[in-house]
């Protein structure tokens, strides 16, 4: 039996009670207590942004969030997962909005009633500063907006958080977006690849990967994550 092998923990997923290995990630103590997780689970490796989960241990009143494939389960734990925040997202061409931060305004204009209160960085399961760059958005400093913002997961929890009803993440998208396309000098790495696919010079690799299996693309995309690991 399991439980005479490890330690089994109590944990609370949307308020049921199960019994789990001590030492699993949230988003595997779900797994082994039968969830099958089609939402709120991507890349299980704390870039996607899909897993996010509140949580608030016993004893304190204070709700926290993580990444469930990042966070360790605690005896007692109350979790619930939020795989999708329908947070605001402005519809706009990036070709038609200006780097000047009245477009960014028009665009969000929820945005002048931020409060400067924290609670969106406190929420922040990556810890980013969000309430700094959604003040330096605010003046308009477009290049700390792209610095603080830039290991943003778009996991959307600063804006269900967020008291005056802000966006920050999107706001912050759409602000790397437009420093990319309109401050930014185009990147000549880039160009150079793109003639190279234009030339014809993967067209031989690209016509061998689409007819490559399934099972062989998922053991050279492993291989190739494996590779990137060890790499850092
Ligand atoms: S800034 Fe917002 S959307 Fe981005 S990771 Fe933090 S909480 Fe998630
Ligand atoms: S939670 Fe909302 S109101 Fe508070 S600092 Fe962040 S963006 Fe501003
Ligand atoms: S599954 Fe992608 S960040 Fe957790």
């Amino acid at each position: 039996m399991i439980s005479d092998v490890v330690k089994m923990i109590p944990v609370y997923i949307m308020g049921r009670k199960y019994e789990v290995p001590y030492g699993l990630t949230i988003l595997k103590a779900m797994e082994f207590a039968g969830y099958s997780l089609r939402r709120g689970c991507g890349c299980r490796g704390g870039v996607c942004g899909a897993c996010v989960t509140i949580y608030r241990m016993p004893g304190s009143y204070k709700l926290k969030t993580g990444l469930a494939c990042q966070t360790q389960v605690e005896p007692e734990m109350h979790l619930t997962q939020l795989p999708y925040v329908p947070a605001n997202r402005a519809l706009y061409s990036i070709k038609n909005v200006s780097a000047g931060d009245s477009d960014i305004v028009a665009l969000y204009p929820e945005m002048m009633r931020c409060l400067q209160c924290g609670t969106c960085s406190k929420a922040c399961p990556m810890g980013l500063e969000v309430m700094d760059y959604v003040a330096a958005a605010m003046r308009g400093d477009l290049e700390l907006v792209v610095e603080l913002s830039m290991e943003c997961l778009m996991c959307g929890m600063c804006a269900a958080r967020c008291p005056a009803e802000l966006s920050p993440f999107n706001i912050a998208m759409l602000v790397r977006r437009i420093y990319g396309k309109h401050v930014l000098p185009p990147s000549p790495t880039l160009k150079n690849r793109l003639n190279e696919i234009e030339q014809g010079q993967y067209a031989e690799q690209l016509r061998e990967l689409k007819q490559t299996g399934e099972d062989v693309l998922l053991r050279m995309f492993q291989d190739l994550q494996a590779t990137k690991g060890a790499s850092v």
